[in-house]
């Protein structure tokens, strides 16, 4: 015969003055912890919901609700006729179950958590890790300690004070009309961008504007084209979508456009950064942009334009971007203000072909809405009064000064180790290892001493065309850059003796 538990209950609810619904949680609570401790064991029966909301001087719907709650979710086992009996311990998956559907379906409430194939794929990539602070050689990082922050506090009290609890609403899923106004503005002027202010959409971040592009034009098994190596951010947020990937290599005149068709089925999208090509460096020649326009017209298929730090070139002025060239219906244009501006900013645009513009919005709404209405309207002021531009030259002048030095140091202490060109733009620098010398032992023999090396492995899409890493020169003072390759320089030449 089944044990049948009803002792330690009676106890339980000292103070009656509560809800219901108060009672109902704090009984849940109790059983819970009854069982977990095991002072109620495996297949033991509870008191009838008569009998126990009896004894407590409580509701029997009360209990009622509490059992049904308990056996949703795996605690309990309800059997019609015979009882309520404490559930095997292993059947117990989760206070919260992810699957909640028709009561009468007790699988359902049984369901194991466990991630979706796509949440399986997208961790076992492993994502993206930002780094939150700046040490010798992290790439891709802009210089924060030259931003004028004061600005940007006057800024944002000015904002405050003349808008008041307005921007404390809901905004615009597209973005402040301000804002939006005034990135059409720049990206017109400085890009050579042709579109009118309501194809532009505001985003928290590029790597936003990946997602939404997967989500939006990436049916499972498509095929996207993506330079190789590349972006890592892009490659992930691309398979996430279940897209399949083809890679293009790249050579100095950057994607070969020749090579994005893929036997297997029509190419969906081809995902470039033609400003200076990540990680390489190299710049899309004119040529190039123009067949690749060709390409996608042609195939009917969509150019994915990241301009990402398009700002920052050192000894020309760069290249109109490929939106421009043409009437921009072929290319989904990106960009970012987090690494012009400071990384945590979290804002970024997208523009967008005119009869992409509903659906990509309407899919915003489902990520987080809207960016945050208060940064958008200082960002807009910022602008508005010239900041941004002043930032802009300001840090074009010291990140060409610190390129110059990086390189120059390079040559000096670690030419013996790998062969670097002067990157025209950016914020990094990809460095090829010499034939002798590995990839993953050199990060080891760098991390020894407390530098990190970042791999132009993981840039890759199967076997590496060559060896390196990707070093990040912009946000290190020239000092600091110059003796972490002094140190480095000294443990390599250590361990190859
Ligand atoms: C090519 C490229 N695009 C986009 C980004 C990320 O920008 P955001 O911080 O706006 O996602 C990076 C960051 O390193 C990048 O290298």
């Amino acid at each position: 015969m089944k044990k049948q538990f009803s002792g330690a209950l009676l106890t339980l609810l000292g103070d009656r003055s509560n809800s219901d619904s108060t009672i109902v949680s704090e009984l849940q609570r109790h059983i819970r912890e009854l069982i977990s401790s095991g002072v109620i064991g495996d297949d033991e029966r509870l008191p009838s919901t008569r009998s126990l909301a009896r004894d407590l001087g409580i509701s029997r719907d009360t209990v009622e609700a509490a059992y049904q709650q308990l056996d949703t979710e795996g605690y309990l086992v309800r059997k019609t006729g015979s009882g309520t009996f404490v559930a095997k311990q292993d059947r117990i998956v989760s206070s919260t179950p992810r699957i909640v559907q028709s009561p009468n379906t007790r699988e359902a409430h049984q369901t194991i958590i466990s991630l979706a194939s796509r949440g399986e794929d997208i961790l076992r990539a492993g994502g993206i890790v930002d780094q939150t602070d700046v040490h010798p050689f992290v790439a891709a990082m802009p210089d924060i300690e030259t931003f004028p922050i004061e600005v940007w506090r006057q800024l944002t009290s000015r904002v405050i004070r003349e808008h008041g609890h307005k921007l404390l609403m809901y905004g615009d899923a597209q973005g402040y009309e301000p804002l939006r106004i005034e990135i059409w503005k720049y990206l017109a002027t400085r890009r050579g961008v042709r579109c009118d202010p309501d194809q532009v959409l505001v985003l928290t971040s590029s790597q936003q504007a990946l997602s939404l592009i997967g989500t939006t034009l990436v049916d499972p098994g498509d095929i996207m084209a993506i330079e190789n190596p590349g972006y890592h951010g892009a490659k992930l947020a691309l398979l996430a979508a279940g897209s399949f990937l083809k890679p293009v290599s790249v050579d100095v005149e950057g994607i070969i456009v020749s090579d994005i068709n893929d036997s297997r089925a029509p190419v969906r999208a081809v995902y470039v950064t033609p400003s200076h090509q990540y990680p390489t460096g190299v710049t899309l020649s004119i040529e190039r942009r123009m067949e690749l326009l060709d390409w996608a017209h042609q195939t009917g298929s969509l150019i994915i334009e990241d301009d990402y730090d398009s700002e920052f070139r050192y000894d020309s002025q760069p290249l109109a971007s490929i939106q421009g060239l043409d009437d921009g219906e072929q290319v989904v244009y990106m960009g970012t203000f987090n690494k012009v501006l400071f990384p945590s900013l979290r804002l970024a645009y997208m523009v967008l072909p005119k009869r992409l513009v509903k659906s990509f919005i309407t899919a915003r709404t489902l990520l987080d809405g809207q960016a945050p209405l208060l940064t958008q309207a200082v960002l807009h002021s910022f602008i508005l009064e010239g900041h941004f531009t002043a930032h802009i030259r300001r840090m074009r002048q010291l990140y060409h000064a610190r390129r110059d030095l990086f390189m120059t140091a390079i040559r000096q202490h670690l030419n013996a180790y790998i062969d670097a060109e002067t990157p025209p733009g950016g914020l990094s620098v990809a460095c090829y290892l010499r034939d002798g010398f590995e990839e993953d032992r050199s990060v080891a023999i760098a991390k020894s001493v407390g530098i990190e090396l970042p791999t132009l492995r993981r840039l890759y899409l199967g076997e590496p065309a060559r060896n390196g890493w990707l070093l990040g020169f912009a946000a290190l003072p020239p000092q600091v850059a110059e003796s972490a390759m002094v140190k480095l320089s000294k443990a390599m030449a250590d361990f190859y003796k």
